[in-house]
């Protein structure tokens, strides 16, 4: 099936899958996949390691911003994401990273920071992102927009199976917490908060394989852009 170039936005809350599906997009047809919570993952680490954020969530915003504004050089390479020549994928995923990116995410100059890079990525078209905001605020005029979400003790599990399979030891009770956290502070923050664009089509894959997930999302293209084969 051959789809134009356009650009596919996927936002919903923490572990639903989304960047699961979107890879899977990228791969059947053919489109780059850009994972959006890399780059807040990315500042959030540079904060940590910089200390520009304290272990109470505390940001020192002034500092954090000047570091910004000097060119921190945070990108999506061919395997993942970088910061400068130096691969930052694992180090982003950890339970770490994800216990503080949600209040560094909510501050408006580090979401103008990421916006920026995220416009330049996706500036080509073809592209497939994931994320909170890429159908209401980063790309409101994308062509189609899916809005993902499930059951949160099937989140919760497969959070939990991912960070296991990575080799750390986590605790399911600490993994739903951290996900409900990150799901209030997201959808309740100022500036572009987690929601569905009206004109976004909601799956809800709790009970689907990924195949399912692919023919749902493959007939979805074919009714929006009368794509007959
Ligand atoms: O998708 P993820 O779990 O890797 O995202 C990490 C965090 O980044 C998430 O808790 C909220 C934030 N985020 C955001 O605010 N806006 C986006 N477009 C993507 C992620």
């Amino acid at each position: 099936m051959q789809i134009p170039d356009i650009i596919i936005a996927i936002d919903g809350f923490s572990a639903t899958g989304k960047s699961t599906l979107a890879k899977l997009i990228a791969e059947t047809f053919s489109f780059v996949y850009l994972d959006s919570g890399a780059l807040y993952r990315g500042v959030t680490l540079f904060a940590q390691e910089n200390g520009f954020i304290d272990p109470d969530d505390t940001i020192h915003e002034a500092d954090l911003k000047a570091a910004l504004d000097q060119g921190l050089d945070l990108h999506f390479g061919a395997d993942g994401t970088y910061i400068g020549d130096r691969r930052i994928e694992q180090e982003i995923r950890t339970m770490a990273v994800s216990g503080q990116v949600s209040p560094i995410a909510a501050v408006p100059f580090v979401r103008a920071f990421v916006d920026a890079k995220l416009h330049e990525a996706g500036a080509r078209g073809r592209v497939v992102m994931d994320g909170r905001d890429i159908g209401t605020a980063v790309f409101p005029n994308a062509q189609l927009k899916i809005f993902v979400t499930a059951r949160p003790e099937v989140r919760a599990q497969r959070r939990y199976d991912e960070l296991k399979a990575k080799g750390e030891q986590p605790d399911l009770e600490a993994v739903m917490k951290n996900l409900e956290e990150r799901d209030y502070i997201d959808s309740h923050r100022e500036t572009n908060p987690l929601r569905r664009a009206e004109d976004a089509f909601v799956m809800d894959n709790s009970d689907m394989n990924l195949h399912e997930e692919i023919v749902w999302t493959q007939g979805l293209i074919q009714g929006r852009f009368g794509i007959l084969e």
